[in-house]
């Protein structure tokens, strides 16, 4: 038996060296990984300003089973990495041989906290005076449609919490509401100087109808113009003796009796501006 194994083992050695059966063992395996490109499709769904709550979705292609990498990290089988802040990740996909895909680049990039915010602005204001000029007027914003406000009334250069802002002339305030993202809703608002009285304003309109070029539009006799509103108020007293006790003015003619009556309504008014 045993030489007949020798023999045997003696005949195989030989059959190998002229069949070559040992080439084989000589070369190196073949790569599995040798022509195959696996390509990585990553979605990826924003992270919010300062938290970690975006992620990245990795589609691999072609068809196969994978693993997953982000920032050369173990591998896993889900293709979803979660929790991730705004920054770049390097993703790569490996197959069941073990062959990879290049490394992708993904930047998760804030999503806009203002994207869908609809800040509605409701200004009101009052009146600053007039006779005498004063900063007195205000206006109060009633912001809706977001939380955390502060007001400007500069255009932004300023913010306050409050939402009143007093002591105003009269002009236009270029006013933006701010919410707690910094999310803005702008508005020019205009503070509008006091428009009179009823009873002051029917009696101007007389006297720009009555008293004409003498004492409106530069026209000055007797030292005496009305162009400027505070004039009248100032001068309430002569227009009450001109015009209603003496009734020597006006010079063109004799004022009616309701004519009359306007300045004496205005005058027992208080004879104000805003009367
Ligand atoms: C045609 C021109 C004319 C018209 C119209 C006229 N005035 Fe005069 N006004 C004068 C002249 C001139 C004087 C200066 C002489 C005088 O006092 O009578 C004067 C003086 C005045 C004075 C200053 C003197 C004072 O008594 O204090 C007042 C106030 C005045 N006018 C009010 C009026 C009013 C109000 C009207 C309209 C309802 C009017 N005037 C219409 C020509 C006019």
């Amino acid at each position: 038996m045993k030489k007949i194994s020798i023999l045997t083992a003696m005949f195989l050695f030989a059959t190998c060296i002229i069949f070559s059966c040992t080439k084989e063992t000589v070369n190196p395996p073949s790569d599995p990984c040798t022509g195959v490109v696996i390509s990585i499709n990553p979605s990826q769904t924003a992270p919010t300003t300062g938290q970690s709550n975006g992620s990245i979705t990795v589609t691999a292609t072609p068809n196969g089973t994978y693993t997953y990498s982000i920032n050369n990290g173990a591998y896993q089988s889900s293709n979803i990495f979660n929790n991730l802040a705004i920054g770049t990740y390097s993703i790569m996909a490996k197959n069941a041989d073990g062959c990879t895909s290049a490394s992708t680049s993904v930047t998760l990039s804030a999503t806009n906290p203002c994207n869908g915010v609809n800040i509605i602005l409701t200004p009101t204001t009052t009146f600053a005076d007039v006779c005498p000029t004063a900063s007195n007027g205000s206006i109060t914003l009633t912001a809706s449609g977001s939380s955390g406000y502060t007001f400007s009334k500069d255009g932004g250069t300023t913010y306050q919490a409050s939402n009143v802002f007093s002591n105003l002339a009269a002009g236009n305030y270029p006013v933006i509401v701010k919410d707690v993202n910094g999310c803005t809703k702008s508005q020019s608002v205009t503070v509008s100087a006091n428009p009179g009285g009823v009873k002051f304003n029917l009696v101007r309109n007389l006297m720009i109808a009555k008293c004409g070029s003498c004492h409106f539009n530069g026209g000055s006799l007797g030292g005496v113009n009305f162009d400027d509103k505070c004039n009248i108020v100032t001068k309430w007293d002569r227009i009450n003796t001109r015009c209603v006790i003496e009734g020597t003015m006006p010079q063109a003619g004799p004022l009616s009796t309701s004519e009359k009556q306007i300045i004496t309504d205005w005058v027992n008014a208080g004879h104000r501006y805003i009367d």
